[in-house]
């Protein structure tokens, strides 16, 4: 559909899975991602303050706006923190971000 993209997400055996999500509903990555039963505890609500929706962006990284202070300085506490790594509830749904494609690397994960 016209407001529709397609992102996937990458599993640890390197197979992705591809996943329709809508780019007219104001969603993040994480409410997307947990829409479809992944398993993002969330449990700061989105607020960048749990690092519990971290993602390792393995494909379309340039394409997300810019990470902001607070979202770095959580990602900074983390052990498996990656060069692409951001919090999926700071990542909105848009057009730029089609073919988008990520690792879950929170906890539950
Ligand atoms: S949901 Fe807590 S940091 Fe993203």
């Amino acid at each position: 559909m016209e407001n529709n993209i397609t992102l996937f997400v990458e599993h640890p055996d390197g197979t992705k899975t591809p996943l329709e999500a809508p780019t007219d509903m104001n969603l993040s990555l994480m409410e997307f991602l947990k829409g479809n039963d992944y398993n993002i505890l969330a449990t700061c609500g989105g607020m960048a303050l749990c690092a519990t929706c971290h993602v390792s962006v393995t494909k379309g990284f340039e394409t997300l706006t810019p990470i902001s202070d607070d979202e770095y300085a959580m990602l900074d506490t983390l052990p498996n923190i990656t060069d692409t790594s951001r919090l999926s509830c700071q990542i909105k749904l848009n057009s730029e971000i089609d073919g988008l494609t990520v690792k879950l690397m929170g906890d539950g994960n």
